[in-house]
């Protein structure tokens, strides 16, 4: 079977790389992929008429959407409209769980997902009678999609002017937004595939989204992630299930949503037990990195079990142990930082562990730096502290000018 992966991250040849176990790599064309991926191809993947092109041309049954932005610029309804070609991925409508921070908020209110507090706003009308209500103690969220850079998280209302001012700059004198409620606790990533009845979730992850140790500095697009997580015990599970999972699944169902694909719950673990965050349409970066490799059961079944309907007859298989990733990242990242320099020591690393390009190009075979976040290094290990020894070995052999890594990545499992 001929596949498409649509993107060109970490977590795109972590896809790639999955797929192609059971494929080969000669069936499995990344678009426009990256410098690490083979069989990449250079294809605009929010050009659609483009997309269908190579599909036709290259004979491709299964498209998987990586990214948000094709989903929600409505991939899935074009190709189901245009072609026989399989899509993974929600429609349109469906994506805005992703697509609009406010649509999914009311999503959870009706639904009886548990999430905190909010309000949503069109313009900065009544927003600092509200911020200054809650003391400037709340989390601030652009409505649409803004790559990471539309949530504040503030502790008072000097942060909440800054954080105004800046989306205020940005996006114009009037913009939708909402204030919510601030849940202080612990971070938690649990993702599904679900054919819009039934799920399967993969194991429970935790991503490193600021820049420096200690969660501190700026936000990114991830640092580094791990998996299973250790405090996901049988009380939390069952929990997240009847609070998050199983009202968002009747969710779906009841709005009559087309949503075969990826849903992850962004959740924070506070006082009043677990929240919903967040929802994504599609795998995490740098979560995927992990989780794909702890994944037993072929992703392709999986896939088309959720197209197919037959989701409920499938029990997912995993990997014994811990995942651990840690990501190289370029100098001054997140910030203005060069690239083009050459990538040292890939072919150093042990047999068995994983390297997962994100930001990276070849030239004249020379893999180079082209882009923020650089290199995933992946290993397993029967403990998560020997995982995060293997990985943090493992980073020890690569370099590039100016690269920069995390040194706690898994560290604060408990
Ligand atoms: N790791 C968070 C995200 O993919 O949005």
């Amino acid at each position: 079977m001929n596949i498409a992966v649509l993107g060109s991250g970490g977590r795109e040849h972590a896809l790639s790389w999955k797929f192609a176990q059971k494929w080969g790599w000669d069936q499995v064309f990344t678009l426009p992929g990256n410098g690490g991926i083979p069989n990449s191809h250079k294809v605009d993947i929010n050009d659609f008429e483009a997309v269908r092109g190579f599909c036709e041309a290259h004979a491709i049954e299964l498209i998987f959407v990586g990214p948000e932005d094709p989903l929600a610029n409505g991939i899935v309804n074009y190709f189901r409209e245009k072609t026989d070609i399989k899509v993974f991925g929600p429609d349109k409508t469906a994506a805005q769980l992703e697509g609009s921070k406010i649509f999914a908020k009311e999503f959870m209110k009706k639904h009886g997902v548990v999430t905190a507090d909010f309000k949503s706003f069109q313009s900065l009308e009544g927003a600092h009678e509200y911020a200054t209500s809650k003391k400037g103690n709340l989390v601030i969220k652009y409505d649409g999609l803004a790559a990471g850079k539309g949530v504040f998280v503030c502790d008072n209302m000097e942060e909440v002017e800054i954080a105004l001012d800046e989306l205020q700059e940005k996006y114009g004198k009037a913009f939708p937004f909402l204030m919510e409620d601030k849940i202080v606790g612990k971070e938690i990533s649990i993702i599904g595939f679900t054919d819009g009845q039934n799920i399967r979730l993969l194991l429970p992850s935790q991503d490193h989204k600021q820049l420096l140790e200690g969660d501190l500095g700026p936000n990114t697009g991830g640092m580094g992630a791990f998996c299973p997580v250790p405090f996901y015990n049988e009380t939390l599970k069952k929990a997240i299930q009847e609070n998050a999972i199983i009202p968002t699944i009747n969710g779906l169902k009841a709005e009559g949503f087309d949503y075969k694909g990826v849903i992850y719950f962004g959740l924070m673990i506070g006082e009043n037990g677990p929240e919903v965050l967040e929802y994504n349409v599609r795998l995490g970066d740098p979560e995927t990195e992990v989780i794909l490799p702890s994944l037993k059961t072929d992703l392709s079944d999986l896939v088309l079990a959720c197209l197919n309907g037959s989701l409920s007859d499938l029990e997912l298989e995993f990997n014994k142990g811990y995942f651990v990733d840690v990501v190289m990242v370029s100098g001054g990242y997140p910030k203005a930082y060069q690239k083009g320099f050459p990538i040292y020591g890939l072919d150093q690393v042990e047999k068995g562990t994983l390297i997962f390009h994100a930001g990276t190009k070849a030239e004249n075979e020379v893999i180079k730096t082209n882009g923020g976040r650089v290199i995933n290094v992946v290993t397993q290990a029967p403990t998560l502290e020997e995982a995060i020894q293997n990985t943090y070995k493992e980073v020890a052999k690569i370099s590039f000018e100016g690269h920069f890594y995390r040194k706690d990545i898994g560290r604060r499992s408990n």
